[in-house]
C-alpha cells in the first residue's frame, strides 16, 4: 500500500475509524497526528463494538504498529482507560502501541478551563466535548505546556505544575470563583501514569522514518474533520488542531513528500455536533430521519448531531485544503428509500452565487445553500459489496458527486462491518 493520509472532509464523524481499521490491512504503521480524546471513532467487529478515543483504529490489527504522534494533546488517565479496556477485551496492546515524548498532556486544569470557559460564553458556545482539549493546545502554543517527557524528569515536572498553578489558581479563585488545585496532588497522580505509559513512550519520528525507510506503509489517522480544523474550519467553532492533511506533516514529523495519497472521507450527507454554522442543516423531519436512521449520536458525548444534505462548497474546500487525491464514500445506506435526494452546489449571498466556502463568519451565517434535486432509490444499498450491484440512482449519485469534485471515490462503505465495503481503487502498488 502507498502512504496514505485518511482525512475528515467535513465537520468529524464521517466514519474514519471505520475505514482505518479497513485500509489497516494493507498498512504496516497507523499513526495519528492531532486531537485528543475528543475524537469518537467506532468500529465494529463481528458483533463487537469498539469506540477509540485516542489510540488509533489500527489496534485492532495484530501486528500492526500504532503510533501516537507530536501533535497529539494526551489525557493520561484517558489513555491508560482504553489500553486496559482494551486488554479486558483480548485486544493486545504492548510494544505495538509508541506514544511520542512530545505529544502535550491535557492537564486536570485545561478540562476545568474547558468547562468554564464555555460556561461563559452563552448562546455563542462552541460546545466542546469538555475535555480540556483547546486549553491544552493554548499552553503548547504559549509554550507554557507539559509533555510527555516531562513525566520522566520528576523534578522539572513538579517545576512546571507549580508555575503554571500560580496563573492558574489566581484565575480560579480570584475570576472563576473555584477552588485552587495542589500541586502536589497533580504530581502525585501523574507520576502515576508515568510508570503505566512507560513501555509506550518513545522517539515516534524515528519510528516512522526507519518504517519508511524500510518500505513499510505508513497510514496517517486524522481525527475530527477539515471543518473544525483551527486554521481552515469554521473559526472559531472548531477544535484547536490541524486536522487537515497538513496537520499529519508536523503532527508525526514527516515530510510531505512521504505521502502518496490523500483521502477525505465524505458521509454520503452532512452532520455536525456542537455550535457554529452549517448551512445545510435540515431542522425538520428530514434531518429527523437522516438522525434516526444513522444512528447520529456522538460515539464521545453522546449528544444528538445535528443533520442535513450534503454540501458540495464544503466538500470543494476539503479538496483544496487537503489535496485529496481521493474520495471515501461513507453512509451511503442510510440514503436508501429517499424519494428525492437534495445536494447543494452553491451558496447565495446577498444576490451574490459562491462557490468557494466564505470565510468570514457573518457571510457564511448569512449564505442561503442552492440546491439540485436527485432521484433516490428504494433498493437497498446496505451491506452491496461491489459497485455494480448498488441501486442505479445510488450509482449516479456517487458518480455526481466525482463530477462535480473532480476527484475520483476511491472507497464506498456500505454498512458497519468490515465487509460492507466496495474499493475503487487498488492500494496494495508499493512506492
Ligand atoms: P471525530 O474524530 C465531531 C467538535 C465538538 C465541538 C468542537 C470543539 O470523532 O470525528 P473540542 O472538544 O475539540 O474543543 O470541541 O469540535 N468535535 C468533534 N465533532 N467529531 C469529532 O471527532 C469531534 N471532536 C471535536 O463537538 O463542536
Ligand atoms: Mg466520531
Amino acid at each position: 500500500m502507498a502512504n496514505i493520509i485518511v482525512v475528515g472532509a467535513q465537520w468529524g464523524d464521517e466514519g474514519k475509524g471505520k475505514v482505518v481499521d479497513c485500509l489497516t490491512e494493507k498498512a504496516n504503521v497507523v499513526a495519528r497526528y492531532q486531537g485528543g480524546h475528543n475524537a469518537g471513532h467506532t468500529v465494529v467487529i463481528g458483533n463487537e463494538q469498539f469506540i477509540l478515543h485516542l489510540i488509533p483504529s489500527g489496534i485492532l490489527h495484530k501486528e500492526k504498529l500504532c503510533v501516537m504522534g507530536n501533535g497529539l494533546v494526551i489525557f493520561p488517565e484517558a489513555l491508560i482507560e482504553e489500553i486496559e479496556e482494551l486488554r479486558k477485551r483480548k485486544v493486545e496492546v504492548g510494544d505495538n502501541l509508541k506514544v511520542s515524548k512530545n505529544a502535550h498532556m491535557i492537564m486536570p486544569y485545561h478540562a476545568i478551563m474547558d468547562g468554564i470557559k464555555e460556561s461563559k460564553k452563552g448562546d455563542k458556545k462552541i460546545g466542546t466535548t469538555g475535555r480540556g482539549i483547546g486549553p491544552a493546545y493554548a499552553d503548547k502554543i504559549a509554550r507554557s505546556g507539559i509533555r510527555i517527557s516531562d513525566l520522566y524528569w520528576p523534578e522539572l515536572f513538579k517545576e512546571k505544575i507549580t508555575n503554571n498553578l500560580v496563573e492558574i489558581n489566581f484565575l480560579l479563585k480570584n475570576l472563576y470563583n473555584e477552588e485552587p488545585l495542589d500541586a502536589v496532588a497533580i504530581y502525585d497522580t501523574y507520576m502515576r501514569y508515568a510508570q503505566a505509559l512507560a513501555q509506550h513512550v518513545d522517539d515516534t519520528d524515528v519510528i516512522i522514518d526507519n518504517a519508511i525507510k524500510a518500505g513499510k506503509q505508513i497510514l496517517f489517522e486524522g481525527a475530527q474533520g477539515t471543518m473544525l480544523d483551527i486554521d481552515h474550519g469554521t473559526y472559531p467553532y472548531v477544535t484547536s488542531s490541524s486536522a487537515c492533511a497538513g496537520g499529519a506533516m508536523t503532527g508525526l514529523g514527516v515530510g510531505p513528500k512521504t505521502i502518496d495519497e490523500v483521502l477525505g472521507v465524505v458521509k454520503a450527507y452532512t452532520t455536525r455536533v456542537g455550535g457554529g454554522p452549517f448551512p445545510t442543516e435540515l431542522e425538520n423531519n428530514v434531518g429527523e430521519l437522516l438522525r434516526e436512521k444513522g444512528g447520529e449520536y456522538g460515539a464521545t458525548t453522546g449528544r444528538a448531531r445535528r443533520c442535513g444534505w450534503l454540501d458540495l462548497v464544503v466538500l470543494r474546500h476539503a479538496v483544496r485544503v487537503n489535496g485529496l487525491t481521493g474520495l471515501i464514500i461513507t453512509k451511503l445506506d442510510i440514503l436508501d428509500g429517499f424519494d428525492k435526494i437534495d445536494v447543494c452546489v452553491s451558496y447565495k449571498y446577498k444576490g451574490k452565487i459562491l462557490n468557494d466556502f466564505p470565510k468570514e463568519l457573518p457571510v457564511l451565517e448569512a449564505c442561503e445553500p442552492l440546491y439540485e434535486q436527485f432521484d433516490g432509490w428504494t433498493e437497498s444499498s446496505s451491506n452491496v459489496q461491489s459497485f455494480a450491484k448498488l441501486p442505479k440512482n445510488a450509482r449516479a449519485y456517487l458518480k455526481m458527486i466525482e463530477e462535480k469534485l473532480g476527484v475520483p471515490i476511491v472507497i464506498i462503505s456500505t454498512g458497519k462491518t468490515r465487509d460492507d465495503i466496495i474499493y475503487l481503487k487498488d492500494f496494495q502498488t508499493t512506492r
